[in-house]
């Protein structure tokens, strides 16, 4: 069992004393003073500051014991099995983090001129050209800052792809399986397409018929995963593509689950023309608590054109940003993506290699089908769409049986896991899965993390039926207990800072 510190911690703004100095800024060197001048007037004046900044004020020793008791009420990938379904969550080897945080690496500054930072600019080079071998595209802009970001600037180039050939009018639909991770809809819609659900077959791949049925010249293109969020591979895939790009569309390929893939196939050479790489889930940087991350594209030739600007040329002697490209759709973010997070995708391929990836791959599949084995046996799980195929990095499976039985469900399953030193996998997705438990170990978690895993579960599923009660009111051992799940997500009960709880409390109690 796992017992979670519990500390009544404050939040930082209601710790410390007004005047107290945790860390004191070195002045100003004489020579910069007089190179730069008087630094307070470059500030415009309706834009300076009339008050000074609202800070906690605080020593240096309240400031560490203030972020580890926090520390000590988390949990993290660091702490034990994670097996979160459809996010990838393994370990990240901590050299890749000290390499990010080399000073010549951190403190280079994204308007240094170019003749001065050839380093990073030749690591971001690299990775673009390793990235696009390892998914099969032509070119890739590191850009976007996530999985969704990636997806949108897709959408995005789909886009300027049927304007540059006239056919923005009328090529208005983008398809997406009923499998899909819910970004993939929210991306399409936000780049102004309209989204058309393709159902799944029995076998939880996509029903080719309706995706036939579907297809038209309105069609603009198809957003998949493959593998899917159920961790089947696709067999009709080459099915697939040839009728997607004979109707004009373009193919989509959302890389959430390109870790079971990895140096073993290439979703270019599937068909696909455009490919999203989630860095933060399959290239080794941590992700809880939404980034920072990366979400790469790549292209097919034929699409590169239309890439963000700027692009990283090398002449064989130096690497320039180039910003002279006419069919650009323009810029998706500040400066060149989120360098650090690069940086160590750079570095974890660069330590495995292609053998190394391809290892990756091989043991991702190998402990998820070693957790599904030992879960199918269990009373009151089930496996649905073709129980008897083995699956690719993840299993999802549903607990239905068990919530009839004994009114335990999926929800109080994963909350029970916490006590258990175990964090919960993903639940109630996908959406065609009734009480979804998606599992997904990873190749980083050892034989005896998962056993301890499948174990908890077996003791859970024991506990349903014998005193269903303590499962129901569970976590006990955490720093929190059950979570008023409505109020902590109500706009008007939720509070995203300090300040706005504040508010609602001030607003709540006049
Ligand atoms: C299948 C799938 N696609 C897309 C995304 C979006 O990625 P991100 O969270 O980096 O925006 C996720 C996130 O979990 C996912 O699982």
């Amino acid at each position: 069992m796992y017992r979670q510190a519990q500390w009544s911690e404050p939040v930082i703004f209601s710790l410390g004393k007004a005047g107290r100095v945790g860390h004191i800024l070195p002045s100003v060197e004489e020579d910069v003073k007089k190179a730069v001048g008087d630094l307070y007037g470059l500030i415009p004046e309706k834009m300076r500051r009339e008050n000074p900044l609202r800070l906690p004020e605080l020593s240096e020793p309240e400031v560490v014991r203030h972020f580890m008791r926090l520390s000590e009420m988390n949990y993290g990938v660091d702490s034990g099995i994670y097996p979160l379904g459809s996010c990838t969550m393994k370990y990240n080897p901590k050299i890749n983090e000290a390499l990010a945080n080399m000073p010549t690496i951190g403190l280079v500054h994204p308007y240094q001129d170019e003749r001065t930072v050839q380093g990073i600019l030749e690591i971001l080079y690299k990775l673009e050209r390793w990235l696009a071998e390892i998914t099969g595209t032509a070119e890739v802009c590191l850009q976007p800052a996530a999985g969704a970001h990636g997806e949108f600037l897709g959408a995005c180039l789909i886009r300027a792809y049927h304007k540059h050939k006239g056919e923005l009018g009328k090529r208005q639909d983008i398809l997406i399986p009923d499998s899909a991770h819910g970004t993939n809809p929210a991306s399409a819609a936000m780049a102004g397409f309209n989204v058309v659900v393709i159902p799944s077959n029995d076998n939880g791949c996509v029903n080719v018929e309706a995706l036939r049925a579907a297809v038209s010249d309105k069609t603009a293109g198809l957003m998949l995963t493959n593998p899917n969020t159920l961790g089947i591979f696709e067999q009709n895939i080459e099915e697939i593509a040839k009728i997607v790009h004979n109707a004009g569309g373009l193919l989509y390929y959302d890389g959430a689950n390109l870790n079971p893939i990895l140096c073993k196939v290439r979703p270019g050479d599937m068909g696909f023309d455009i490919v999203h790489i989630n860095i933060h889930k399959t290239f080794g940087t941590p992700h809880g608590g939404g980034g920072p991350g990366a979400g790469p594209i790549g292209v097919s030739e034929e699409l590169a054109k239309f890439l963000p600007v700027p692009r990283i040329v090398f002449d064989g002697k130096s690497y320039r940003l180039d910003y002279d490209r006419p069919h650009t759709i323009g810029k998706i973010r500040g400066f060149y993506g989120n360098v650090a997070v690069l940086v160590k995708a750079y570095a974890y391929i660069l330590s495995l290699g292609f053998d190394g990836l391809k290892e990756v791959a091989e043991v991702s599949v190998l402990n998820a089908n070693y957790v599904l084995h030992k879960l199918k046996a269990l009373d009151g799980l089930t496996l649905p769409y073709n129980s008897e195929k083995p699956k690719k990095h993840e299993c999802v499976f549903s607990v239905k049986p068990l919530k009839n039985k004994t009114g335990v469900s999926a929800l109080n399953i994963a909350k029970r896991l916490l006590d258990y030193g175990v964090h919960a996998p993903t639940i109630y997705f996908p959406l065609i899965v009734e009480e979804a438990l998606m599992i997904e170990p990873t190749e980083t978690f050892e034989k005896e993390e998962l056993d301890r895993f499948v174990e908890a579960i077996r003791e859970i599923c024991r506990e349903a039926q014998t005193n269903p009660e303590k499962v129901l009111k569970a976590p006990y051992n955490t720093a929190i207990s059950r979570l008023d799940e409505a109020k902590a997500s109500h706009p008007k009960t939720m509070a995203l800072s300090w300040r706005m709880y504040q508010k609602k409390q001030a607003a709540a109690n006049p």
